[in-house]
């Protein structure tokens, strides 16, 4: 049985698509202060652009820009013609991670988990899966439960309605009511096996209101941050999936609470009439740790964009 690699602790509230085709858009991200950068070869590159993408991709990585935003390459399915040719790009280029879409059993993930350890990447370079069909949402557990036994480089999922609306005709409505269901099982899954989830794009990418809250609700399920499409998106999803004030002064109350000498023994205390156990301590330090994180990493972007 193969260990599973612990996730990285790294902010991953905005996550934005870039066509790996667009030239403009790539060279746009140096100025973009999102978490992450998913670089698309596949649903927004016509069959005829693919060899195009991969090869603005290679360049890409042969000088990427400054800054910490987590590089992730959206493939092919390994099964269409271009998989295998997106899988080398991988292999050559080692971002962060690699995007496998419509993931829908263990053994898709699997595949990809082979190539890359039988060419020697190194596991610093992740998998992550999109659930974005009816049998990925049906098998989401067991695509997660794959870290443990056959794919440890598996790190995360992500969510994409647009396929998955496609699939089932539930249509896009303000609130997500009748999609909640599926969203939620698939934060199940990940949470059960160690594994970052993050929450679909939102396509009108000039509402800004009903995006936010979209935002906002995605934070309540449990989602690390959103998949974007728009740079304009970056900010409120770094807002809303961001740890507030609030959270992290509290945080930081529970971890002083616990490091009291009087705690030292004590798996529950009273902290101003409220019931704190130890277990609350763990989350209360990944809380403040990220806090921490994306502190610095905005500085970063500061002094990167100052004149
Ligand atoms: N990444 C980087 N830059 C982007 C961007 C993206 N995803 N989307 C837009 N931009 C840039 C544009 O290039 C433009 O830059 P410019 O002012 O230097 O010309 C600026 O942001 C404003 O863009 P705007 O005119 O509002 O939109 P657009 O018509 O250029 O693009 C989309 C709209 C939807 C085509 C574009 O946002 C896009 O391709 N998004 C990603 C789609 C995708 O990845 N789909 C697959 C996953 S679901
Ligand atoms: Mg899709």
């Amino acid at each position: 049985m193969s260990h599973s690699l612990a996730p990285a602790l790294r902010p991953q509230r905005s996550l934005l698509s870039v066509p790996a085709i667009n030239q403009r858009a790539l060279d746009k991200i140096s100025s973009l202060a999102c978490d992450g950068v998913i670089f698309d070869l596949e649903d927004s590159v016509s069959p005829e652009k693919k060899d195009e993408a991969r090869a603005n991709l290679s360049a890409y990585f042969a000088k990427p820009p400054a800054g910490n935003r987590l590089s992730i390459i959206r493939i092919n399915p390994l099964s269409s013609t271009f998989g295998a040719d997106d899988l080398t790009l991988v292999v050559s280029t080692r971002p962060d991670a690699v995007l496998l879409p419509k993931v829908e059993s263990a053994a898709d993930i699997q595949a990809v988990e082979r190539v890359l350890s039988e060419a020697g990447v190194p596991e610093t370079t992740r998998i992550w899966a999109m659930i974005e069909t009816a049998k990925g949402v049906l098998h989401a557990g067991a695509i997660a439960g794959s870290r443990e036994t056959s794919v440890p480089r598996l790190e995360g999922l992500v969510v994409g309605l647009n396929d998955l609306r496609k699939e089932t005709r539930v249509p896009a409505r303000q609130g997500r009511t009748f999609l909640i269901p599926w969203l939620m099982q698939v934060v199940l899954a990940a949470r059960a096996h160690g594994l970052c989830v993050i929450d679909s794009v939102f396509n009108d990418f000039r509402d800004t209101d009903t995006f936010e809250s979209e935002c906002r609700q995605g934070r309540d399920m449990g989602f690390d941050g959103k998949m974007l499409i728009h740079p304009a998106q970056i900010g409120p999803a770094n807002q809303h999936f961001g740890p507030d004030h609030e959270a992290v002064a509290e945080a930081e109350a529970i971890i002083a609470a616990f490091a009291q000498p009087e705690a030292k023994d004590l798996n529950v205390i009273n902290l101003d009439g409220r019931m704190i156990e130890r277990l609350h301590l763990v989350e209360a330090e990944r809380l403040v740790q990220l806090a921490r994180r994306i502190e610095k990493t905005n500085l970063i972007d500061q002094r990167k964009t100052a004149p």
